[in-house]
């Protein structure tokens, strides 16, 4: 066999093409391409997620920075007899194209998942997607135009911003409190957008154990929020990955199932109850919307994955999709309750952080002096990642925040992560203080801090 280093020199027979090396790129080359690019192009941004994971991968980093949940809990037998099932009794199927808008089969576990947070759609009423992600791409492909309204939760999905953005709408961000999304503030921003004739194109929310934050809307504005969407008529996107995962507290309805789906679409996904892996969600909306979505559907990708869809017929069939939920509740509660622990134990009192109920992140606020985009830089070269804030938002503010995920570390690499950032900001706070020779005490209570900024959390000691 040739020698690896020789291999590239070797002539060209089948299968030993020389491999290219790519040059540094030029200036000459970024022109070359530079004049190419469409216009939408200057506001795409990339996921910090994204970004962190080459970093976060390296097996000494302790990574609380993505949004993984831990999907070696999955028992790996029965996920080898599932794939088995599918070879033996249905390969040539499995391997084929299938429906834009996905398999009836995959619908029918869909419905049983929606049931679970009492919601009943009719089957013809949603569309199998490439994960939630690509939903959330379909729809603001289908309803934004550059510069339209949109409107978001303040912080918000970071995966979101780079979709939203990609499509270069004008997002305006509602502040957040321990109980989600403002709704006062909501309803004067849709009173000053309707002085102006601008009707947003959509309320997007993450209503349960929000992600970055962990907040989860309280009934009451649920309820609230979705007779304002019928007053101004506009459409709410609710994205619900979390709902199932809840560790403690009663549940709230969903905005779909307070709307009837009338202005409420609904996305759903399989990522954190069974495998982000496999790349399945969903979207639920009405029939002129849908409509659309599932041509953009056909444009983006022709069909979601068949053999996907045959995992999870083959694993719904099997009955025990809810027992495996109670597991991973059982598991990411204990996670949740080391972190909030290690939170105690190591991070100074000057900062702040909320208690989750459910989902898998918590949303901590350090003093405001404190950069957790600079701070991620010391944060690595200690072998643990989190999100900065700023990830969350579309106008520089959540910089003294940081998103960090509990559901992707064993109990143990959790309270080390957090050990390792409470080491980096305890070192900040004291040169902060050395510095300027200021003892700052923690922050006020929420109710008398001006403004609505950032989650105005505390209360914790
Ligand atoms: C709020 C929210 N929406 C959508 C997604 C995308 O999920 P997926 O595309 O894996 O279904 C995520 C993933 O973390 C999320 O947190």
């Amino acid at each position: 066999m040739a020698d690896p280093q020789e291999r590239g020199k070797a002539p060209a027979g089948r299968g030993e093409a020389p491999r290219r090396r790519r040059a540094h790129t030029t200036s000459r080359d970024l022109e070359r391409y530079a004049n190419l690019f469409a216009r939408r192009t200057q506001a795409m941004r990339s996921s910090a997620m994204r970004d962190l994971m080459a970093i976060t991968a390296r097996p000494e980093v302790i990574s609380l920075a993505g949004g993984l949940p831990d999907t070696s809990t999955f028992p790996s037998d029965s996920f080898a007899a599932q794939m088995t099932r599918i070879a033996h009794e249905s390969s040539a199927e499995a391997l084929q194209y299938g429906p834009t808008e996905g398999f009836e089969e995959t619908k029918a576990c869909i419905l049983e998942v929606m049931a679970a947070e009492d919601m009943a759609p009719d089957p013809d009423d949603l569309i199998v997607t490439t994960g939630g992600q690509q939903a959330i791409d379909l729809i603001a492909k289908t309803l934004v135009n550059p510069g339209d309204p949109v409107i978001a939760e303040a912080p918000t999905y970071p995966g979101a911003v780079a979709t939203l953005c990609s499509y270069e709408a004008d997002v305006h961000q509602v502040s957040t409190d321990d109980d989600g999304m403002q709704i006062d503030e909501l309803e004067e921003l849709l009173a000053g957008l309707a002085t102006t004739g601008r009707r947003p194109k959509f309320i997007y929310s993450v209503p349960s154990f929000q992600n970055p934050a962990g907040v989860t809307l309280s009934g009451e504005r649920r309820r609230r929020l979705v007779e304002l969407a019928r007053e101004h008529e506009v459409l709410i996107v609710e994205d619900n990955p979390y709902g199932l995962l809840r560790y403690e507290g009663d549940p709230e309805p969903t905005l779909y199932s307070l709307d009837g789906g009338d202005y409420v679409l609904y996305l759903g996904t399989f990522s954190k109850i069974l495998s982000p892996g496999i790349r399945i969600g969903w979207v639920a909306a009405p029939p002129p919307v849908l409509e659309k979505i599932g041509l953009g559907k056909q444009a983006a990708d022709l069909c979601t994955s068949t053999l996907s869809q045959y995992f999870v017929r083959e694993y719904f069939g099997e009955g025990r999709w809810r027992g495996y939920i109670a597991d991973l509740v059982e598991i990411y509660r204990a996670r949740r309750d080391a972190m909030l622990d290690a939170l105690d134990r190591h991070f100074p009192e000057q900062s702040a952080w909320i208690r989750p109920e459910g989902g898998l992140f918590l949303w901590a606020t350090l003093p405001d002096y404190i950069d957790t985009t600079d701070l991620l830089a010391k944060a690595l070269r200690e072998n643990v990642a989190f999100v900065p804030g700023r990830a969350a938002y579309l106008d520089g503010r959540g910089g003294a925040s940081m998103r960090l995920n509990f559901s992707g570390s064993d109990e143990e690499a959790v309270r080390e992560g957090i050990r390792r950032i409470g080491q980096v900001v305890s070192e900040q706070v004291a040169l902060y203080e050395t510095i300027t020779g200021e003892h700052r005490a923690a922050p006020p209570p929420e109710d008398d801090q001006p403004g609505g900024d950032v989650v105005p959390i505390p209360r914790r000691r």
